[in-house]
């Protein structure tokens, strides 16, 4: 008598309205920045009460949403995140006074920044969450994905607009609004037709 499993016969290429739908279905990555002492600790909450959330957030553990660099967020949209959560105690209950509160206003910065990069807003969010709230927690995600599922892939040409390298000094020039004088000669140094403006209006 053979041992050996039955294997399931493949599937024909191209029929079946879940192989359509699978392809189109966009699972879109994002990266959750947790704080240790509260949403870290209702992810893990909402984990153990077999609370159910999509499997797309990535989370990382913070000692305290303060301690969110905004080079975090730009390194994560510009290593192929679709989204970046960030997520920490209530305001006036921070384990560290009020650096939830520093959160927020480095949130509100970076919420514009990456406007102005061309990254709706919405691919950036902030949910407080208490350690207790876990499937509160797992509801925000829920949601957030949702939302970053309709906005679709981001693929930010960061590499372009990062990498300077094949920049020339002229482009960089025009595209700061420089005058037709030019950048300087040398890097830093004072372009020659302006230090003759100055000294024509010192006169
Ligand atoms: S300790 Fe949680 S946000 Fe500061």
């Amino acid at each position: 008598m053979s041992t050996q499993a039955p294997v399931a016969p493949a599937p024909a290429e191209g029929t079946g309205a879940a192989t359509i739908a699978e392809a189109t279905t966009f699972e879109p990555v994002i990266i959750g920045f947790t704080c240790n002492w509260c949403s870290y600790r209702a992810a893990d909450l909402a984990g153990t009460a077999r609370t159910k959330y999509p499997p797309n957030v990535r989370l990382i553990r913070l000692m305290c949403s303060g301690r969110l660099d905004p080079t975090f967020v730009l390194k994560a949209f510009s290593e192929g995140a679709d989204a970046v959560l960030v997520s920490g105690c209530h305001p006036g209950e921070c384990h560290y006074i009020e650096q939830n509160y520093k959160a927020l206003r480095r949130f509100q910065l970076l919420s514009r920044t990456i406007q102005a990069l061309g990254i709706e807003p919405g691919r950036l969010q902030l949910v407080w969450a208490s350690a207790a709230e876990g499937v509160r927690l797992a509801g925000e995600i829920a949601r957030v994905t949702e939302e970053v599922r309709e906005l679709g892939p981001l693929n930010w040409p960061a590499g372009e607009i990062v990498d300077i390298d094949n920049v020339t000094l002229e482009a960089a020039w025009e595209a700061t609004g420089g005058d037709a004088g030019g950048p300087p000669e040398t890097p830093g140094g004072a372009n020659p037709q302006h230090a003759a403006e100055s000294a024509e209006a010192a006169r």
